[in-house]
């Protein structure tokens, strides 16, 4: 009986160090496994008589009880613990900001070209497009510009190359104006409505990439091009100062801006002209700042699309988007629009 006391007490003991799980389920079999401490007493008790069996049978059940109900205990501590111990780890602070995926903007020249074509829209214009693997017809000679003539060797660019054949593919080139979307529009306005008297106005922006081998602070190999075409009845250099001027001051929103026609050559446009602006304010106050190039479309041009040049007449405009968007976001370089840097391209958006 005593010695009953005495494994139970030790028991009490030996569970209450155990802090694991599997080595609790082990220390039970010390006592309640098929050698345990206790099942041994039971068995013994074969060899008593049947009075001694009674008594003694209820005293070890009594131990066997005690011991169960130790480690019932233990087992609920222990999980208890653990619990608590996985919850203090993982513990949530809810008031941490999540981690959500990155929002994304339009880029500054992106958001320059359809504010361009939303103020053109606002004035009756319609955008075009063309490709940019143009062909020689198309960039050049449809547009005045014949082979050999002086002007192709201001516009030097990207040939393409046939990789099986080992050579450059005839007759096609990265356009380096947008200036070949006139050619093409003017062809297919024609081929379109041709026979109606009068003719429907052409009227047309062409946003668009186009390149050069050229590359410094202010040019890049790959820039953007806006075209402007207005072709009509009577169509005149002082429909195309009013449209550039009225256009200029709603896109640097500002009243106190001066515009300038400077005389210049383009071999699609007679008369040509670059286009200067100079600003009251800000750091380029009062410089003269190229941004575009224009004119009255030449009459070859026309006839070449088989317009009727004695009887309409139009103009053209050629604007550098990135150059406007330098100018209206106050960014010195070029190429920090195009090297995707995201600590310079966040600030637009
Ligand atoms: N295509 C010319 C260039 O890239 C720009 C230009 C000038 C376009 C005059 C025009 C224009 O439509 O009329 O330099």
């Amino acid at each position: 009986m005593r010695e009953l006391d005495r494994i139970v007490t030790e028991a009490r003991a030996a569970l209450a160090a155990i802090e694991d799980p599997d080595v609790l389920e082990q220390e039970k079999a010390r006592y309640l496994g098929k050698s345990g401490k206790i099942t041994e007493r039971m068995k013994a008790l074969a060899l008593l008589s049947a009075e001694e069996k009674k008594q003694m049978g209820v005293l070890i059940n009594r131990a066997k009880g005690e011991i169960e109900k130790t480690l019932a205990e233990r087992r609920e501590a222990i999980r208890r613990a653990a619990l608590s111990r996985r919850l203090a780890e993982e513990a949530l602070d809810v008031t941490l900001p999540g981690r959500c995926g990155e929002r994304g903007a339009l880029h500054p020249v992106t958001r320059t070209l359809e504010r361009i074509e939303s103020l053109f829209a606002s004035i009756g214009f319609t955008v075009a497009d063309g490709p940019e693997i143009e062909t020689d017809f198309y960039n050049f000679t449809a547009l005045n510009t014949p082979e050999n003539h002086p002007a192709r060797s201001m516009h030097d660019t990207f040939y393409l190359l046939d990789e099986e054949a080992g050579k450059v593919v005839e007759n096609a080139l990265l356009r380096t104006h947008t200036s070949p979307i006139q050619a093409r529009y003017m062809r297919a306005h024609v081929e379109k409505y041709g026979k109606s008297d009068p003719m429907p106005e052409i009227r047309i922006i062409a946003p668009g990439r186009v390149y050069r081998v050229d590359s410094d602070a202010t040019h890049s190999p790959m820039f953007h091009q806006v075209e402007g075409l207005w072709v009509g009845e009577s169509v005149s250099f002082a429909d195309l100062k009013g449209v550039i001027s009225d256009f200029l001051r709603r896109f640097f929103e500002t009243e106190e801006l001066s515009v300038r026609f400077r005389p210049s050559f383009f071999p699609f446009t007679e008369p040509s002209a670059e286009i200067d602006v100079a600003f009251a304010h800000g750091a380029q106050k009062g410089r003269w700042l190229e941004i575009a190039g224009c004119g009255m479309v030449h009459p070859n041009v026309l006839a070449n699309a088989g317009i009727d040049a004695e009887r309409y007449t139009g103009f053209a405009f050629g604007f550098g988007p990135d150059r406007l968007t330098m100018l209206r976001y106050g960014v010195n370089d070029l190429r920090f629009f195009f090297e995707g840097d995201l600590r310079f391209l966040r600030q637009f958006s």
